[in-house]
Order: structure tokens, then sequence, then C-alpha cells
């Protein structure tokens, strides 16, 4: 009898302009759309096996080889019904002769090559992996932007990781969420130079997850409203316009605005949530010495951190800084118990494998 087994690989995205904030929590509908980077495929990503077999009795999940249970009406639950719909609809329906998949139960097993929960956004590319490996599993004819919709009920910004390159979330109108899809804004090879360095500066689970942070401060903050309404619109335009100019100045001036942002959101959040510790602080004060004495050398900004719902940095800069970069960092974070941890350099951008 015929195996039916797929497997995919997704990597992890770093976003430029934040997505924070959801206006409807089940469908994972958000108040603002944002815009990233799909970092290096062999470096940080989510490999994911599914199988379908009739003498399978429910649908099971392992990650990293570990069950987790599969919750009722939960968000994988969800991816999973999702694409078992698709395959009737768009395969078994037409063609009468394809096995029935949709009716069997599947087995999927997960791992990521990194640590889970270390604030690298694993959700992001674990969701965007199991989606493509279903798909893949139950021949589906649909785009990446399609599959988008669905890894997004399972994380949001899991989305944009469908796509490599420079990659928006488009947050939409529909309340059916038809229209709340990732676009790629520009491919990896439009733009080659940009690296990523992660500076692990603590691989602990983060404290406030983005889910709970996230409905906190949609419901306390009048600083995410201004924010959604007269921040964000503009930036998304004046960040698309720097990466298709390949103006890394600009990039990197808007990126770190909107992380800054974002972090003042956390802030304005009843109660206060803090992502960034002191090493993270410290991060932020070199990379703007580093950029001070880089514009007044007139040669316009040259390094942009970023940080997501944890204390971990993000470096973005182009090839021809990143040895620099590295040694400073290094320089003036070595390693210690308790404080900054790693730095490894990672090529942005490279699309997903099938
Ligand atoms: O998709 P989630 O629930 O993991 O939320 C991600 C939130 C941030 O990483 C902070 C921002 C983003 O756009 O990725």
């Amino acid at each position: 009898m015929a195996l039916h087994q797929a497997t995919a690989s997704a990597p992890v995205n770093i976003a430029c302009i934040k997505y924070w904030g959801k206006r409807d929590t089940k469908l994972i509908l958000p108040t603002n759309s944002s815009l990233s980077v799909t970092l290096d495929q062999d470096h940080l990503r989510s490999t994911t096996t599914s199988r379908a077999d009739p003498s399978f009795e429910r649908d099971r999940l392992w990650l990293n080889g570990v069950e987790e249970e599969i919750k009722d009406g939960g968000r994988t639950a969800t991816c999973i019904a999702e694409l078992k719909r698709l395959r009737r609809e768009e395969v078994e329906d037409k063609q009468p002769n394809e096995p029935k998949l949709s009716t069997y139960a599947v087995h999927i097993a997960s791992y990521n090559n990194f640590p889970t929960a270390a604030g690298l956004a694993s959700s992001a590319s674990g969701f965007a992996a199991l989606v493509s490996s279903l798909a893949q599993l139950y021949s589906l004819p649909v785009s990446p932007s399609t599959l988008s919709l669905i890894a997004r009920q399972g994380s949001g910004s899991a989305c944009r990781s469908l796509y490599g390159g420079f990659v928006a979330w488009d947050q939409g109108s529909n309340p059916t969420g038809i229209d709340s899809l990732a676009r790629e804004v520009a491919p990896q090879s439009h733009w080659p130079d940009i690296h990523a360095l992660i500076c692990v500066v603590s691989d602990d689970k983060k404290g406030t997850s983005s889910t709970s942070g996230m409905q906190r401060t949609v419901e306390t903050s009048e600083l995410l409203q201004h924010r959604i309404n007269h921040v964000v619109p503009q930036r998304l335009k004046a960040i698309e316009e720097a990466i298709l100019k390949k103006d890394f100045d600009s990039f990197a001036q808007i990126t770190m605005a909107d992380s800054n942002q974002f972090h003042a959101v956390a802030l304005d959040t009843e109660p206060p949530i803090f992502y960034l510790n002191d090493v993270s602080r410290a991060i932020i004060a070199l990379i703007v010495e580093y950029n001070r004495v880089s514009v007044a050398a007139g040669r316009g900004r040259r390094a942009a951190y970023t940080y997501d719902a944890g204390p971990n940095a993000v470096i973005y800069t182009l090839k021809e800084n990143v040895k620099e970069i590295v040694e400073l960092v290094v320089k003036y974070f070595p390693q210690r118990e308790g404080s900054f941890k790693d730095v490894f350099e990672l090529f942005a951008g490279v699309d997903v494998a099938a």
C-alpha cells in the first residue's frame, strides 16, 4: 500500500515592523500590518514530517520528539482541519480517483534546529512547516498566500514564513480573515547583502507569552491606538520603499524605531511588560554609538537592532560590516553566566523549500 508522507521545512522570520495586537483572537486577525525578513533556511528552521494512514486512530503531534496534546478547537487542530477541508474540496471532490486522505488521521513530527521558546519565533517556523508539510502530503494546488491564511491561524507571525526574503502581512479588513495574508515584497535575491546577527542574550523561556501580552496591550494601552492609526501605515510604506531602493540607512532607522515603539507599547500595558533586560539595552547603546560614528563619517547607519517578545537581539547589517560588528559585540559582551550567551551570523532570505 502507498505510503502517504511528506516533509517540509520553514525558516524563522524576524519582523522589522512588529505585529502586536489581535482584533480577532480566534481567527488571529491583527490590529496592524507588519513586515519581516525571512532568515536563511539552514540555520534556524523547523522541519516537519506528516503521515496520513487509515490505521491511525486520531491526529497526533510530536515536537522535538515529545508528544504534545492537540486540543479540540485549538490552533493546531484548526490548521489541520482547514488543510483537510482543502484536500477534500480541491483534490478529492474534483478527482474521485485520488485517495481520501482527508478522512485519515495524521501523525505529525516537527523538529527545530534551535532552542524552542528562546524568543526566536519558533512558533512562526513551526506552524509554517506544519502547514507546508500537510499541503505537500495532500498535494494541494494552492499558493503560499493561501497557505499563509492557514498558518496565520496557528500563530500570526507564521504566515510570513511561507515566503523567503522580505514579506508583508497585510492586516486586511474582511471579518472572515480572507484578506489577512502574507505578500512577498521582494525575494531574497533582490538584496542578498542583508545579513542578520542573532545575539542570544538568554535562552530561558520568556516571561509573558505573546498571546497574553497582546491581549493585555489591546485592552489597556493608549499608545497602541496611536501606533496602529498614526505610525504603522506610514512606516510600512517607507520601509517597503527602502527595501525596493536598497536604502540601508532608512531600513535601519525604521526598523529600530519600530522595535523601540513595540517595547514602549509593552511598557504602556497595565501591568507593564518588560521584554528587554540590561544586556539588551547595552546592545542597543552599542549599535547607537556604532551608527553615530558611521553617520558622522558620512556613511549613514550601518546596523539595525530589533527585539521581539524577549531579550535576544537581532542585528541587521550588510555583509561588508558583519565581521566588524561581530568583533564589537564579542569585545563588549564576552560570554559569561547570566549575560551574553552566543552570537551567530545568518544570511537573511532564501525561499522556503517545498
Ligand atoms: O505570532 P506570535 O504570536 O508569536 O507573535 C509575534 C510577535 C512579535 O514577534 C513580537 C512581532 C512579530 O511581528 O513577529
